[in-house]
């Protein structure tokens, strides 16, 4: 593994900010995983990155970054109506869904086109269109980056929730997640109650979709609604969709009636946070060539040479500006660093 210094790092995340590391890496093999601890002793911050795709640099990294490059996709155990599948953490998240559809094994399927890595999907439980990873996952493997073991966690031990993980609070920064086993499924399960699914589906005169059908409408669906980051860098949705309790909900339904909810088996109330960020007429909003995306207010963009600072304070103005208007504040989706 050789070590580059002031290594830029516009290629190697989805934001494009023009930024560097102070040290980068790569990691291609397993058996590279005792250097991996070696540089944890001597390198700090250490930074495991995958495709770079729910991060944002608001300065130059000054520690050493290792890109994650670790590929394989095995089957591990077939069962009666399912098999577990594992992938190795540096496999590309898509990739690999086009490879369980091409297998005729299901549940992956609304979870097209998410970009990044294997390895980084557990970490906030990623998820659209109705389903999330913790839905098909059955296991993963880190290495513990103090003690030098690997250990093995199911999906309590994940403490799975909405864009959450135990990796983003208690366990941050400490595990390299090496690979992730999923339980897919030998009979298609198709879900189709999310959003625009079955208005494309319908537009093209499918009546009983396949998998692969529900993955392609997704697939338009993203494209259509989504910036393309190699045309607007940006991470997806910037800030997470906020829950809140029935009494509020209530209070807020009163005083702005079309506000757009979602009830929660909780008894809570999940509110779109786009809705609530173009009430505040943000959509398009610019400021030092950063912006909220003009299609779509929950994700901002790198619209012009933006630099991390930029963004972050654009992010701070859209969080004040629905504060000040609903009382609520936004919770950063993307990890800042
Ligand atoms: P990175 O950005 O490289 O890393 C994210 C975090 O995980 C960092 O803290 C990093 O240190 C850590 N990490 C990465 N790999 C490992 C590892 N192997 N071990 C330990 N830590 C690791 N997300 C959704 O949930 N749903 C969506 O619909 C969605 N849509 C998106 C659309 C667009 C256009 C974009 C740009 C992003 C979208 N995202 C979405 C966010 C993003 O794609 C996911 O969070 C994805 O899982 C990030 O993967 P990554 O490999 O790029 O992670
Ligand atoms: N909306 C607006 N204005 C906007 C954007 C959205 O009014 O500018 C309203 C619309 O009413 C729309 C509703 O918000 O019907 C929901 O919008 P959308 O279906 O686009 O989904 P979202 O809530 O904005 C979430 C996820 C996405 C995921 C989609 C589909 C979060 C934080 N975001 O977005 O995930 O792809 O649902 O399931 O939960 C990501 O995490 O990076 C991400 C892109």
């Amino acid at each position: 593994m050789r070590i580059d210094t002031h290594v830029n790092l516009k290629p190697y995340h989805t934001f494009g900010i023009d930024t560097h590391a102070s040290q980068f890496t790569r990691i291609q093999h397993r058996a590279e995983l005792n250097l991996v601890l070696q540089f944890y002793t001597q390198y700090q911050p250490l930074l495991i990155l995958g495709g770079g795709s729910n991060v944002l640099f608001t300065k130059p990294f000054e520690g050493l970054i290792i890109k994650n490059e670790l590929k394989g996709i095995r089957i591990k155990k077939r069962l009666k109506n399912e098999t577990l599948v594992e992938a190795a953490s540096g496999e590309s998240w898509h990739g690999f869904v086009c490879w369980a559809l091409k297998h005729h094994l299901y549940g992956l399927e609304n979870l097209a086109l998410i970009p990044g890595s294997v390895g980084a999907s557990p970490m906030q439980n990623i998820g659209a269109y109705g389903r999330e990873i913790k839905d098909v996952f059955e296991t993963l493997e880190a290495l513990n980056l103090k003690t030098g073991v690997i250990e093995h966690f199911n999906a309590a031990d994940c403490k799975f929730g909405y864009r959450e993980s135990i990796f983003k609070h208690e366990c941050q920064g400490q595990y390299f997640i090496l690979s992730v086993t999923f339980r897919l499924h030998h009979q298609p399960r198709v879900n189709t109650s999310y959003g625009a699914i079955n208005a494309v589906l319908q537009s093209k005169g499918i009546l009983n979709p396949s998998p692969q059908d529900v993955a392609n409408a997704v697939i338009q669906i993203r494209s259509d609604k989504l910036p393309d980051p190699a045309k607007y860098g940006n991470a997806g949705s910037f800030f997470k969709n906020p829950e809140i309790d029935a009494s509020l909900f209530l209070k807020l339904q009163q005083q702005f009636p079309d506000i757009v909810h979602y009830l929660q088996a909780s008894g809570h109330y999940k509110l779109a946070a786009g809705w609530l960020i173009e009430q505040c007429g943000l959509k398009g909003y610019m400021h030092d060539g950063a912006a909220v995306h003009a299609a779509q207010a929950l994700v901002l963009i790198n619209a012009s040479a933006a630099t991390g600072k930029a963004v972050l304070e654009l992010s701070k103005h859209v969080q004040q500006c629905v504060f000040e208007r609903f009382g609520i504040t936004l919770q950063t989706e993307v990890n800042l660093l």
